[in-house]
């Protein structure tokens, strides 16, 4: 038997991640990437000190309250953290760590795609090249809009907030942002703070959400505040689905009231609200903000930086607070 810490791995991981885990650990590995239910992740993880896991194993307080007693550690191959129930966790002495900081400019990159895919109707352009139905350029087809020159509102300004505002001031945007701390002068670096959201609400033609999805910000995009924002504003979102309230952003797209929007996020992703797939104005990935090589492999050697500290008993460099969930 060997030594070294059982860990539970519960999706398949890029290779380079997957090497580090088998030297340094006894790792359970899930070669075919099946999603595991409930039942599946606390039978697996019977025998395991730490358990690695994705942002769709979902770890609330009954899961927890089953996880074996020398179990240590629960480290997520993810910055969000809301699928672990953090406060259950540390009840039990179970440490929580994330991945911050290694995935911001990949996201940050994504939501300028996002941007430009929403403002510039590119799902739209790419449909018509390939179902063969583009017949000539035209001086009025396929208007978008600029982004150029527009005001950007930023939603949450941590890491990848500030990295968009960083891209979005070499398009020309004018930056403006809400987070729950005004950040340091050299942080904001021009961008103009609202202290509330109502008012970043008001001049956002282009509101990119980029906060944590807590118990406070969950279904933050209600009708009552997307009628706050200017006429034919572009909603962005590459943070979480549940910050917005699907119907309510469907209807204001259908009618008109928002130009487009740009998702790579959903609420109960995969499973997205059928609505989106007929409606041309919405520009839509499948989760991918963070999806490259680098970072992903970034990702997976910072969740390990995390368990190689706990069991060197040394605080790990991500741990997650119950309170600042
Ligand atoms: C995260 O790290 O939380 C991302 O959503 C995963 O891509």
């Amino acid at each position: 038997m060997s030594d070294k810490p059982r860990v539970l791995v519960t999706r398949k991981l890029p290779d380079a991640v997957e090497a580090r885990l088998a030297s340094n650990f006894d790792a359970k590995f899930n070669p075919d990437d099946t999603v595991y239910d409930a039942e599946t992740l606390v039978k697996l993880s019977q025998d395991c000190a730490a358990v690695l896991i994705c942002p769709a194993d979902k770890f609330t307080a009954e899961l927890i309250e089953r996880l074996p007693s020398a179990l240590r550690v629960i480290s997520t191959f993810s910055v969000g953290y809301e699928h672990i129930d953090v406060e259950a966790a540390s009840a039990r002495n179970i440490t929580v760590t994330n991945t911050p900081g290694v995935l911001d400019a990949a996201t940050a990159d994504l939501t300028m795609m996002l941007m430009l895919g929403a403002a510039r109707r590119a799902s739209e352009g790419e449909a018509m090249i390939r179902q063969g139905r583009w017949e000539s350029w035209s001086p009025t087809g396929m208007l978008g809009t600029d982004i150029s020159g527009k005001r950007l509102g930023i939603f949450g300004m941590g890491g990848v907030g500030r990295a968009v505002a960083a891209r979005a001031r070499g398009f020309d945007m004018e930056v403006h942002y809400h987070n729950r701390n005004r950040l340091a002068p050299e942080q904001e670096n021009g961008a103009r703070y609202h202290e509330t959201s109502e008012t970043l609400l008001q001049i956002s033609q282009v509101l990119s959400l980029h906060a944590p999805l807590t118990p406070k910000t969950r279904h933050f995009l209600t009708k009552d505040r997307i009628a706050l924002l200017p006429e034919s504003a572009i909603v962005i979102n590459a943070a979480r689905g549940d910050l917005i309230i699907d119907e309510d952003l469907i209807d204001a797209l259908k009618s008109g009231t928002l130009a487009a929007a740009g998702l790579d996020v959903f609420p109960g992703e995969p499973n997205i609200h059928p609505e989106y797939h007929n409606l041309p104005n919405t520009f839509l990935l499948p989760h991918m903000g963070t999806s490259t090589v680098e970072t992903r492999d970034a990702m997976g050697f910072c969740a390990l930086d995390n368990l190689d500290a706990v069991f060197a008993g040394k605080i790990p460099p991500n741990a997650v607070k119950a309170e600042s969930v």
